[in-house]
């Protein structure tokens, strides 16, 4: 009893601390700041918009804010430098959302300034489907966040032809990590490492669903369904065949994670709980290609992926082995032994 309503207590506590804003909605003449007005709740409190801690700073985000594991879905310019805490995120009466500093260049995070009058930007609104939209002068959405994925989609959210989802460095780092998913033109849903050429043999995952044509997107809905249609609307493959419809969870995601596998999670209405995984790309941890770098090679350990060198190859740093392995002999040493 007394822990639960220490819990009850802990848990008033939090939120009064975090329950900065509940405005939804920014306006010009109105601004966010990392200290005292820093993000801006959803309707319902499920997702918040603004500043987040990174590294020694700042940065922009999106957020389920309602949740204990507070899980970022979304951040602008994510390999900018983190943000100093004198910044304010304001909309101009020019239709951009820019985060100004107190000395130097604005940073852009939206533009609508345009010729065309009817997209232009006069406010922004944190919606409850996770989607931070800019609005004209009588509601129309003008540009939107679900438009600019970087890791994660939500229900709802689309990663249309040629769309891309980029994996984090780190759980912590939203910065641009080693992985990718790709919607390509043909129509196949395929994961690369980062950098590779985009080819079949660089490629660790795929839907192959190459011949399928033109328009080809990925969608999630509401009930954790993750299927590709077509341009005209068919369902052309359901990702996870195994999902139950309606199941009744209450928040689901679909997010390359930083290890190179694409997962999607889902989240009970306790805020308490963790993500559970409803379906991932691999159950091999070590499939990704390029999990660890040249001359080496990876195996699971104690459930882990671990990165190797093989015999008479060293580390090249013991302390961050993905970097790879180099060779420790020299060949001058093989001459003297005949073969
Ligand atoms: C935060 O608010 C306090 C009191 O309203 C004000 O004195 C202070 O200058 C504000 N700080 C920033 C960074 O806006
Ligand atoms: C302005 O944008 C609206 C809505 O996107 C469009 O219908 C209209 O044709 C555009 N007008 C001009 C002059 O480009
Ligand atoms: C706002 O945008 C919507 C959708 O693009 C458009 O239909 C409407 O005309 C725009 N409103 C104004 C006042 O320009
Ligand atoms: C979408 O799939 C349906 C059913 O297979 C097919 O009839 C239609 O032609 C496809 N549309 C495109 C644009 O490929
Ligand atoms: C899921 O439910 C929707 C709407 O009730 C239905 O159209 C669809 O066929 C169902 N899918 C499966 C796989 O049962
Ligand atoms: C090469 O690796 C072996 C085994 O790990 C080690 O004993 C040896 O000292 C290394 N040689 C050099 C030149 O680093």
């Amino acid at each position: 009893m007394a822990f639960l309503v220490l819990l009850l207590l802990l848990n008033f506590v939090f939120n009064a601390i975090n329950a900065q804003s509940t405005s939804t909605i920014i306006k010009p003449g109105s601004f966010l700041s990392p200290i005292n007005n820093s993000y801006l709740l959803s309707h319902s409190g499920q997702f918040a918009f603004g500043f987040y801690r990174y590294k020694n700073g700042y940065s922009v985000g999106i957020w389920f804010e309602n949740i204990r594991q507070k899980t970022i879905v979304w951040t602008a310019n994510r390999d900018a430098s983190p943000f100093p805490s004198d910044v304010t995120l304001v909309l101009t009466t020019e239709g951009t959302l820019i985060v100004r500093p107190k000395q130097g260049q604005d940073v852009l995070i939206a533009d609508t300034s345009s010729d065309n009058v009817s997209r232009l930007a006069t406010s922004a609104s944190m919606l409850d489907s996770g989607n931070f939209v800019l609005l004209n002068s009588s509601g129309g959405i003008v540009w939107k966040s679900f438009d600019f994925p970087t890791d994660t989609i939500l229900p709802g959210q689309r990663l249309a032809v040629t769309g891309k989802l980029v994996s984090s460095v780190a759980e912590s780092d939203h910065g641009s990590g080693k992985f990718l998913i790709l919607m390509r033109s043909d129509g196949n849903l395929v994961q690369y490492p980062v950098g590779a050429v985009l080819e079949r043999g660089a490629a660790y995952w795929a839907t192959n669903t190459f011949n399928a044509g033109y328009g080809v997107s990925l969608n999630l809905d509401g009930n954790g369904h993750l299927y590709l249609l077509n341009d005209t609307g068919f369902n052309i493959k359901s990702i996870n065949t195994n999902y139950v419809n309606a199941s009744g969870k209450s928040m689901y995601r679909a997010t390359i994670d930083t290890d190179g596998i694409f997962r999607l999670y889902s989240h009970s209405s306790n805020r308490f709980d963790d993500w559970y995984t409803e379906w991932s790309s691999s159950n091999y941890r070590c499939d990704p290609l390029g999990l660890c770098s040249e001359n080496s090679y990876c195996v699971m350990m104690d459930g882990e992926p671990v990165c190797q060198c093989p015999p008479h190859f060293d580390f090249i740093n013991e302390k961050r082995k993905e970097l790879g392995c180099r060779k420790n002999y020299s060949l001058v040493a093989c001459d003297t032994r005949n073969g």
